[in-house]
C-alpha cells in the first residue's frame, strides 16, 4: 500500500488546544539531531532549564522537561512525590481534577476529593478546611481546567498547604503563559504544563518544576539502575523507590543534572520545540503575553455576547484563553462545529461529561491569541449560526471584539 506524504489541511485552531504552533517553533523542530551527550545538546538542555525557570517564575534548580504530553508531567509529579498509602487531597472543579485523582489513585495514594459545581472555583477558606480535615501529604489542584474554562486562584494555596504540612502540586497545562503564574511567590512545590496551549507549541513535552521540599521527597526515594550505579550510590531504604521507571523524577533529575546519568534518550525535536516556545514567550515578555491573552480573551467574550449568545460559568474566574459558550436551544452543536471546519477551516471544541453538547469551547491561545484570529472566528461563527436559524445580531460579534481591541490599543 502506498500512502501520501503528510499534508494537513489549512486550519485555524480556535478550540481548547492544541492550537497552531508558532512558525518559529515549527522551524526549530526541523533542526538536525545531535547526540544526547553532545555538548551542543547538553547546552540546549541547560538553556531550556533556565528558560522554563523564567516561564514558571521560579529559581528552582529542578526545572526540566518530562517527555510525553502534559499528562506525563502530571504522572511524573504524582508518582514521584506520593508514596503508596499517603493521603492526597484533590479539589475537583472539572474533568482535569478527576484526572489528578485518577493518577494519584493509580500511584497508590489514599485520595480524598472535594468537589464544586462545574463553572465555579474554590474559595481559599474551603481549601483551608479540607486541608485541616484530610491532613494530606500533598494537595493536587488544577490551575486552569479547560473542561469548564475556570482559573482557580492559587495565590494563597501554597501558604495554606505549608500551614497544614502538605506539598502543593498544580497542573498548569492549560493556563501557563496566558494567565499569571508565579511558582515561587505562590509557594508551589511542583507544577507541570504542556506546550500545546498558551505556549504555542505542539503536544509532546511537559515542562515541570520542583521546589527544594519536593526534591527532598524525590531524593528520599532514590534508585539508580544497575549498570549505572556506583559503589557510593544507595537505594531508598525499605524499597521505597518510585514505582515507575520512566516517570521517576529522581532519575530524570540525574539525567538533566551534572551527573548526566543516562535515563531515556531526550526527545530531541521536542526539546528544540520546548526551548523555542519559551524563547518566543520570553522575547515578547511574560507580562505582555498574559496581557495579549487577556485582551484576545476579552474580545472573544465580548464578541460571543455581542452575537447574543450566552456564556457558561463564573466569568470573573474564567481563564484568559478560553470561553465556554452555551449552545442555543434547538441547535446541533456538533453540526455547527462541523460547518465551521468544513467551510472556514476553523476548529472550535465541545466539552466533556455534563457539558458535552451543552457548550462550545472557543480558545484564544498562544500564537492564536491574535486580533485577526478572533475577528475571523466571530465572523464565521455568525454566518454558520445564521444558517442554523439562530437569530444572531448582524455584525454584533465582530463589532464588539473590534471595540475591545481598540480600547486596548491593539
Ligand atoms: C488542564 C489540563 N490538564 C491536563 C491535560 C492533558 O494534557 P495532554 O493531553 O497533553 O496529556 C489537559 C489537556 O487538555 C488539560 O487541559
Amino acid at each position: 500500500m502506498t500512502s501520501l506524504p503528510i499534508d494537513p489541511p489549512a486550519r485555524l485552531l480556535m478550540g481548547p488546544g492544541p492550537v497552531d504552533a508558532d512558525p518559529r517553533v515549527l522551524r526549530a523542530m526541523s533542526a538536525a539531531m545531535v547526540g544526547q551527550f553532545d555538548p551542543a545538546m547538553t547546552g540546549y538542555m541547560n538553556e531550556t532549564q533556565e528558560l522554563y525557570r523564567r516561564v514558571f517564575g521560579t529559581r528552582n534548580e529542578a526545572t526540566v522537561l518530562v517527555d510525553g504530553t502534559s499528562r506525563a508531567g502530571i504522572e511524573a509529579a504524582l508518582v514521584s512525590l506520593v508514596r503508596p498509602g499517603e493521603r492526597v487531597l484533590v479539589p475537583v472543579f472539572g474533568r482535569f481534577g478527576h484526572l489528578l485523582a485518577e493518577i494519584a489513585g493509580r500511584a497508590g495514594a489514599e485520595v480524598h476529593t472535594i468537589e464544586t459545581e462545574w463553572g465555579q472555583v474554590f474559595p481559599p477558606s474551603v481549601l483551608d478546611d479540607a486541608l485541616a480535615r484530610v491532613r494530606p501529604h500533598l494537595i493536587a489542584l488544577v490551575q486552569g481546567d479547560t473542561s469548564t474554562t475556570m482559573n482557580q486562584p492559587l495565590e494563597e494555596v501554597g501558604a495554606l498547604a505549608a500551614k497544614h504540612g502538605a506539598l502543593f502540586y498544580t497542573d498548569a497545562t492549560a493556563s501557563l503563559g496566558g494567565n499569571p503564574f508565579e511558582a515561587d511567590a505562590w509557594g508551589v512545590d511542583a507544577a507541570s504544563a504542556g506546550l500545546q496551549k498558551c505556549l504555542s507549541g505542539p503536544p509532546g513535552s511537559a515542562p515541570l518544576t520542583l521546589s527544594e521540599r519536593a526534591v527532598a521527597v524525590v531524593r528520599s526515594r532514590a534508585r539508580i539502575e544497575a549498570g549505572l550505579r556506583e559503589a557510593t550510590d544507595v537505594d531508598a531504604s525499605h524499597g521505597d523507590f518510585v514505582r515507575s521507571n520512566y516517570f521517576d523524577l529522581g532519575m530524570i533529575l540525574d539525567y538533566w543534572g551534572p551527573r548526566r546519568l543516562n535515563h531515556h534518550t531526550e526527545a530531541t525535536s521536542m526539546l528544540y520545540a520546548a526551548r523555542e516556545c519559551a524563547r518566543v514567550l520570553l522575547d515578547e515578555g511574560r507580562d505582555a503575553v498574559v496581557e495579549r491573552h487577556r485582551v484576545a480573551g476579552s474580545a472573544m467574550l465580548a464578541g460571543v455576547l455581542g452575537l447574543g449568545l450566552e456564556v457558561f460559568g463564573d466569568v470573573a474566574h474564567k481563564m484568559n484563553n478560553v470561553v465556554a459558550v452555551e449552545i442555543p436551544a434547538g441547535v446541533n452543536g456538533d453540526a455547527v462545529r462541523g460547518e465551521l471546519l468544513a467551510d472556514y477551516g476553523i476548529e472550535i471544541g465541545t466539552s466533556f461529561g455534563p457539558l458535552h453538547g451543552r457548550v462550545w469551547r472557543i480558545g484564544t491561545m498562544g500564537y492564536n491569541a491574535r486580533r485577526d484570529a478572533v475577528i475571523t472566528t466571530l465572523a464565521a461563527l455568525e454566518q454558520v449560526l445564521r444558517r442554523a436559524g439562530v437569530p444572531v445580531k448582524h455584525g454584533g460579534g465582530v463589532d464588539a471584539a473590534v471595540e475591545v481591541f481598540a480600547g486596548a490599543g491593539a
